[in-house]
């Protein structure tokens, strides 16, 4: 049975996670706009890879015989000067994500919930992918800022992104 305030704090991550796709997904039709179809499918694999994150969240909480309780998302910025500050915004988004995650794992602990400790294990470990893949792309934004047609390459390059359900992920 999961603690009422480990029951609360997971919900409340399930709504970071589901606004986390409504972000990526205003910058996917940011990008669409920007003719950058590429970035835009980047985006929307990242979103649906978020919503995977929620969906662990929602199926843990009820493994353990909690409540799921949905609330509000907020509305995601809309606009953004560049591809580069897209791209630092995910970073600084991830960055956040990343400081949730480590309360959790120190709620757990506090709390002495191993399963969920255990369970968040895979988030610690995700967060680090996830910080890596943004400044990855940063990286090769800045990288092709400078050269005719860089960002036209880079646009095909991430348009190769797949998005795979994991295996471990009920829906
Ligand atoms: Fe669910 Fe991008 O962290």
């Amino acid at each position: 049975m999961l603690k009422a305030n480990i029951e609360k704090a997971f919900n409340e991550q399930i709504n970071a996670e589901i606004y986390s796709a409504y972000l990526y997904m205003s910058m996917a039709a940011w990008f669409q706009g920007q003719q950058l179809n590429g970035f835009a499918h980047w985006m929307k694999v990242q979103a649906q890879e978020e919503m995977t994150h929620a969906l662990r969240f929602y199926n843990f909480i009820h493994e353990r015989g909690g409540k799921v309780t949905l609330k509000a998302i907020k509305a995601p910025e809309i606009s953004w000067a560049t591809p580069l500050a897209v791209f630092e915004a995910v970073l600084k988004h991830e960055h956040l994500v990343t400081s949730l995650i480590n309360k959790l794992v120190s709620l757990a602990r506090k709390e002495e919930d191993y399963a969920a400790e255990n369970f968040l294990q895979w988030f610690v470990k995700e967060q680090v992918e996830e910080e890596a893949s943004a400044e990855d792309v940063i990286g090769k934004v800045k990288l092709v800022d400078q050269t005719p047609g860089g960002m036209f390459m880079l646009d095909k390059d991430l348009a190769a992104r797949v998005f795979t359900m994991p295996i471990d992920v009920v829906i």
